[in-house]
């Protein structure tokens, strides 16, 4: 079962690319969950989860009474002592929202303390991502935080690969190469880039030419208006735009070869 964390710079359309993951997985029957790791939670939307339901989740991170009870404090809280290794395994069945065959967790945000912050609700966090890895037999689609500044959260600690999502043009590309370099730094060995919104061969070229030989480049999806048209609507990708499914199809077979 593949546990993958999805990362790039903001906008190329990591959540995209989630969403369509998550359900050509479910749709093949496989169990999985979804984890929207970024404090601007959006995947809800991506998946098609309707606005009423994805207004009533709660962010773990939020959730202070049960951090309370399993970390000994409160959010905010830092000093004192608390437990970090606590109590997790009931959280992705109690906390998350089921739809279509997806399991979908929101995290939520971690304080400030940048990275390596140790408080309550990063040993929540943590211990849930690690604790979803190890013990749940599910496929674990990581929708990550745009940027690099979050990796050393670890939350992403222990996927099998990162997927690096560029967009034709150098500020996502350079962005890929910090992503590659700080995945490195927190162990992750494989990181493998899904070029997104091309245009053309010339645009695919671009992306495969302009990274270097450590990015390779697993797949594209095509610009298609259709895809923000749906965003727009709070619409499920994949519902609106078949071709991406396709097209996400071969990235999700072309990963399972590489992996
Ligand atoms: N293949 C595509 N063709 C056209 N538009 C796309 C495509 N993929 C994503 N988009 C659009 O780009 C915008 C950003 O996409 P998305 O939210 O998936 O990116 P993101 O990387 O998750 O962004 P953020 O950094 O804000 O989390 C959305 O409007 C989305 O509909
Ligand atoms: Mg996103």
């Amino acid at each position: 079962m593949p546990k993958i964390a999805i990362t790039g710079k903001g906008g190329v359309g990591k959540t995209t690319l989630a969403a369509l993951l998550a359900h050509i997985y479910a749709e093949a029957g496989q169990p999985v969950i979804a984890i929207d790791a970024d404090p601007a939670a959006s995947l809800a939307y991506a998946l098609g989860i309707p606005d009423e339901v994805a207004n009533q989740i709660t962010p773990i991170a939020k959730m202070d009474d049960l951090i309370f009870e399993r970390t000994g404090a409160r959010p905010g809280e830092s000093g004192g002592f608390f437990t970090i290794n606590p109590r997790v395994d009931d959280i992705p069945d109690r906390f998350s929202v089921l739809h279509r065959g997806i399991r979908m967790l929101q995290l939520g945000t971690i304080g400030s303390g940048g990275a390596g912050c140790i408080c309550p609700e990063s040993a929540i966090l943590k211990s849930l991502v690690t604790h979803v890895l190890m013990f749940r037999n599910e496929v674990m689609i990581l929708d990550m935080e745009a940027g690099v500044e979050h990796l050393g959260r670890a939350t992403a600690g222990g996927v099998d690969a990162f997927l690096i999502v560029v967009e034709p043009g150098r500020r996502s590309i350079n962005t890929a190469h910090n992503i590659r370099q700080l995945a490195a730094d927190i162990g992750i060995k494989r990181c493998f880039v899904v070029g997104n919104k091309v245009r053309s061969e010339t645009d695919q070229e671009y992306i495969r030419s302009s990274l270097s030989p450590d990015l390779p480049v697993i797949g594209f999806l095509s610009a298609n208006q259709r895809a923000v048209e749906a965003d727009m609507r709070g619409e499920a990708v994949f519902d609106v735009v078949p071709e991406l499914i396709e097209e996400a199809r071969q990235i999700a077979a072309a990963f399972e070869e590489v992996e």
